[in-house]
């Protein structure tokens, strides 16, 4: 079962358990974390899941797909990791992975 390391906006990181197969985004939202609004559900059309993958994780993630891309640039705060957390498949190969819940826009 991989880690999951989440900075809330406070800056407070915490770690939590978050079952192979979820989305970052859902293991986040299932968690507690209710300032991630994930309003879409996951079918990455919000943006309102985007996070910030800490740098040393930023290669390590599946490329992502033209509608991410298309929609993290209407972000005012898209910056160099930005993800959205929905199109992040969790597995063990990524465990240990730490995000940061972006500012809200
Ligand atoms: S939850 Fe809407 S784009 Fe991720």
């Amino acid at each position: 079962m991989p880690k999951l390391v989440i900075v809330n906006r406070a800056g407070e990181e915490s770690t939590v358990d978050a079952a192979s197969g979820l989305s970052v985004m859902e293991a986040i939202r299932d968690n507690g974390f209710d300032e991630l609004l994930a309003l879409c559900g996951g079918c990455c059309s919000c943006a309102t899941c985007h996070v910030h993958v800490d740098p040393e994780w930023a290669d390590k993630l599946p490329a992502m797909s033209e509608d991410e891309n298309d929609l993290l640039d209407s972000s005012d705060h898209r910056g160099a990791n930005s993800r959205l957390s929905c199109q992040i498949q969790l597995t063990d190969a990524l465990d240990g992975l730490k995000v940061a819940i972006a500012p809200e826009d």
